[in-house]
């Protein structure tokens, strides 16, 4: 599709990267914005690599508006490491000239808003951190974690059912979340967890055998695993084998991406796609800093590079050697 007339006031959205919870409450929170200060938002299909092919069409606000309760993107999304090639970059620059977008707002993890910021010299762009692995640097919070920890402890707390059910067991569940550990330590924090394993901290599994035991008896033993630190099967059979015990694994794999979006993370999504467009309007380039709070406060991007990277996680290949 062709849409002309590039000023800031045609602002292009895309999602990029792993699809999560509440995105689709940022485009909704951006395209609402964008109608308040008289700006047309377009929508791109399916991230950069859909920006490189001219995939777009404008948004209707009330469109935006009944995606906004539902999981996933309805834009799409995509993985497209041509952005970091000069080729990449400039398809996308000429995508940005030919469908006339002044200012673009790109919607994902730590990997796309490298992406983004490839693109910042040409047009204002606007990044709102989501991802499930809440993971993004420069910024408490991440559009989507909320609404993957919840399912999680959805899924600990019905294997908590079974568990005093059906007494002397164990669970092992296994999270997304790579290549950090930060969504299982989420999930272990929200669902009363003792155990979780990760890549940023050593484990000691005849450690956590030893506490299953008593644990079982009460139908409570639950461990949780980053997919980043070790496999659930493994560790299962690693934990029967120490403590004796039955120990199921379950994965909750990309279902846990696709969870139901919280209060919380639609909120939040709300919040950060207004504030990222109303900086667009301005012309500036911003990172969403999306606070503790449920506020979104936009930041200069250049200032956001890197501002506060977390502990460097292990590399996966790494962490895979490690695996019990
Ligand atoms: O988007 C983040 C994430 O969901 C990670 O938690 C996970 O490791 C990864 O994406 C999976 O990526 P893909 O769906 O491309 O296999």
């Amino acid at each position: 599709m062709h849409i002309r007339n590039g000023t800031r006031n045609t602002i292009g959205i895309l999602t990029s990267g792993g699809d999560a919870a509440g995105m689709n409450a940022v485009i909704a929170g951006a395209c609402q914005e964008a109608d308040r200060a008289g700006a047309r938002a377009v929508g791109v299909h399916h991230g950069f690599a859909g920006l490189a092919q001219q995939r777009a069409a404008v948004v209707d606000t009330r469109e935006a508006a009944v995606h906004e309760s539902e999981p996933g993107t309805w834009l799409g999304t995509a993985r497209w490491p041509a952005l970091r090639e000069p080729a990449g970059r400039d398809a996308c620059l000429r995508a940005l000239e030919a469908l006339g977008l002044g200012a673009l707002l790109v919607i994902g993890g730590e990997g796309s808003a490298e992406g983004a910021r490839a693109l910042a010299g040409a047009v204002p762009v606007a990044v709102v951190p989501a991802t499930i692995d809440g993971d993004v640097t420069g910024t408490a919070r991440t559009v989507g974690t909320d609404s993957a920890v919840a399912y999680a402890c959805d899924v600990i707390d019905r294997l908590r059912v079974t568990g005093r059910s059906l007494p002397g067991r164990a669970f092992v569940v296994e999270t997304l979340g790579a290549p950090t550990g930060h969504l299982a330590d989420a999930v272990a924090a929200a669902a009363r967890l003792q155990a979780a394993l990760v890549p940023e901290r050593p484990h000691d599994l005849d450690a956590v055998a030893g506490s299953l035991a008593e644990l079982a008896q009460a139908g409570d033993a639950v461990v949780v695993v980053s997919e980043a630190a070790a496999d659930a099967v493994t560790v299962a059979r690693e934990l029967a084998r120490r403590s004796g015990l039955r120990v199921h694994p379950t994965i909750l794999g990309h279902a846990q991406r696709a969870a139901t979006p919280t209060a919380a993370d639609r909120a939040l999504g709300l919040a950060a796609g207004r504030a990222a467009v109303s900086a667009l309007v301005r012309g500036d380039s911003t990172f969403t800093d999306l606070r503790p709070d449920g506020t979104a406060v936009p930041i200069p991007l250049v200032q956001a590079v890197r501002a506060s990277a977390p502990p460097a996680p292990i590399p996966k290949e790494a962490s895979r050697a490690a695996r019990p």
